[in-house]
């Protein structure tokens, strides 16, 4: 029978902060899609049934999890899908080369939904500069949660980042549907319970931009019936 697997690590605890972390090699020729808090790996695998010209790394801080991945990749016969153990807070920009990663999904982070908690969600800031810093130019940024405080945040963070990262909608708009072909474990879940999932799609700059915005207040987009700015 396999061996349960805790649900939840504390990632500021000084094991996860200080752990080593060595970069993850990369074929030269291929594109590179990466998960941040993968799981089981569910959606990469399915992405790589789709399309296997491609590399698959998910990026996990339970270590069990990474070994249950790697393991089932072999057993599938598909290595272009790897784990690997991070710890998003600290970890991101020592994993991957700059201007490597071609897409990155971010599905359905733990919400932490406790004040104190906040503080273990790992999109913030600096994990956005770290990604600008391994994505290619006009590289891919996709995002989805069920829980819209979250989304919410994720939006206006990346509305503020900008022109780092840009809406590949339109500035403001969440993404009607999943473009990928592939669904997470959490996303099959919330789709059998019937639950909203909010999605957005950002594309980094294709040039380095200035960051001088990022810190600004956000600028909300009018309301109907205001001017926009
Ligand atoms: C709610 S699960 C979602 C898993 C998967 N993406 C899905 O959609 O089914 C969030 C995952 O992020 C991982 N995680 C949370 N904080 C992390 C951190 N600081 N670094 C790396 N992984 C983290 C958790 O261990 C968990 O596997």
């Amino acid at each position: 029978m396999p061996r349960r697997i805790r649900q939840h690590v504390n990632a500021l605890s000084l094991g996860h902060l200080r752990a080593a972390v060595e970069p993850v090699p990369l074929p030269p020729d291929l594109p590179v899609e990466i998960e941040l808090g993968c799981a089981d790996a569910a959606f990469l695998f399915e992405r790589c049934e789709g399309d296997p010209n491609r590399v698959y790394v998910g990026v996990e801080i339970r270590r069990e999890m990474v070994d249950r991945v790697n393991r089932r990749a072999a057993e599938r016969r598909m290595p272009q899908v790897v784990a690997v153990y991070g710890n998003l807070l600290v970890d991101l920009g020592g994993l991957f080369p700059p201007a490597s990663v071609t897409l990155c999904h971010i599905n359905f982070p733990d919400p932490f939904f406790k004040k104190s908690q906040h503080k273990r969600r790992f999109l913030t800031p600096g994990l956005l500069d770290s990604l600008a810093g391994i994505l290619r130019p006009g590289g891919m940024l996709s995002f989805q949660s069920d829980v819209f405080e979250v989304a919410l945040e994720a939006l206006d963070l990346l509305e503020r980042s900008a022109p780092l990262f840009m809406n590949d909608e339109v500035p403001w708009r969440f993404v009607r549907r999943n473009l990928f072909g592939a669904r997470s474990r959490r996303e099959r879940g919330c789709e059998a319970r019937g639950l909203r999932i909010w999605r957005l799609r950002f594309r980094r700059a294709l040039a380095p931009g200035s960051r001088a915005a990022f810190n600004a207040p956000a600028t909300p987009p009018a309301r109907a019936g205001e001017c926009g700015p």
